[in-house]
């Protein structure tokens, strides 16, 4: 008897449809040789979604990932919608979305591929086997914050932090470094905000359970620092959701491209997958985006939500294999490449090495 899994597919806007197909494509594969049965739901958010509904995140959106056992997510947002006011926009459905569904971890890891080691813009030596995983808390702090407002003449944003939301945040960064290198370094700016500071009070509460990590505390300037000067020094990074947005996008670059890696928003009942980077609407369309991201993210999908360990790690083995042989899509193609890919090419490559792995 094959496996069920109810997968919810938002494709989102830009090059989102290009790069979920692909990874569709892959996880189609991966039926085949796991036994698995894969059922889609197709569902709307972002521009696209306030075209054909008037609002970026649909009531019915909501209600279709909340019935799957998780959620593949592309990209959202481009110029287009860019004028429109604040609740309108692309970006308001994500965020409306991570909070429906209780995403308040969100899992950024960052590891640098020994084939496209020199597409990174730092030096060799500096990058070579990085390992890290930014844990960004994606509910609570700046973003959702209250009171906020635009006057006439100020606008103004809270940043807030409850006991139980820093709790339940670093008991997750704990608990993957125990998976990990066992070191945890929490980011803040407790040397001027009150609410860092007392983020790091509960941190250190919850280090107490977790004696075999150690624990550290840096400012995020410090940290966006010492990210480009050595960082292999960091093993999880724990943090809050705007520092965790700046600072996962600087560690994206330590791989050389953002196209290449994945994220996982858990904590609710339903999981959210997506790549890291944007919706390129600059690229949408030319078939040259990079499919990766968004592959690798469905393998996270199967790992986190599914608990299929072996099945994810074909889809990841099958990429690094892709990536050995030499086969690029443009944004890498100066580094190795055998054979320049297009998106769909890369993703047929990818899909063949899953359905030819035992
Ligand atoms: C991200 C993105 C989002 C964020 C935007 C699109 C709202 O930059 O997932 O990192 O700021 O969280
Ligand atoms: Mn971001």
């Amino acid at each position: 008897m094959s496996k069920k899994y109810k997968i919810a597919v938002i494709k989102g806007d830009g090059i989102g449809p290009e790069i979920v197909d692909e990874a569709i494509k892959v996880l189609d594969a991966l039926a085949s040789v796991c036994d698995f049965d894969f059922k889609y739901d197709e569902l709307l958010m972002g521009g696209n979604a306030y075209d054909i509904t008037g609002d970026p995140l649909p009531q019915e959106t909501i209600d279709g990932c909340l019935e799957a056992d998780a959620v593949l997510f592309g990209a959202i947002g481009g110029e287009k919608w860019d004028s429109l006011s604040k609740e309108k926009r692309p970006e308001s459905g994500l965020l409306r979305l991570r909070k429906e569904l209780d995403l308040y971890a969100n899992y950024r890891p960052i590891k640098v591929y020994d084939e496209l080691i020199d597409a990174s813009s730092l030096k060799k030596e500096v990058v070579e086997g990085v390992d890290l995983l930014v844990m960004r808390e994606l509910t609570g702090g700046i973003y959702f914050g209250e009171p906020r407002a635009v006057e006439e003449n100020r606008a103004y944003n809270t940043m807030v932090y409850t006991k139980t939301e820093i709790k339940r945040i670093a008991k997750e960064a704990f608990e993957a470094a125990m998976k990990r290198g066992k070191k945890v370094c929490s980011v803040d700016k407790a040397n001027v905000l009150e609410v860092s500071g007392f983020w790091r009070e509960i941190v250190e509460e919850v280090a107490k359970d977790y004696p075999e990590v150690s624990l550290t505390h840096m400012y995020i300037d410090n940290a966006a620092m010492q990210l480009v000067r050595d960082p292999k020094q960091f093993d999880v990074i724990l943090t809050g959701n705007i520092f965790g947005d700046i600072l996962s996008d600087e560690a994206s670059m330590l791989s050389g491209s953002i196209g290449l890696l994945p994220s996982a928003s858990v904590g609710g009942k339903v999981g959210l997958y997506e790549p890291i980077h944007g919706s390129a609407p600059d690229i949408a369309g030319q078939g040259i985006a990079n499919p990766i991201a968004t592959i690798a993210s469905a393998s996270m999908m199967l790992r986190f939500a599914f608990g299929e360990i072996e099945a994810a790690d074909k889809i990841q083995s099958a990429i690094e294999q892709v990536l050995k042989e030499g086969y690029r899509t443009k944004d890498i193609a100066d580094y190795g490449a055998k054979e320049i890919c297009s998106t769909t090419e890369l993703g047929s490559y990818i899909a063949e090495y899953v359905s030819k792995s035992k």
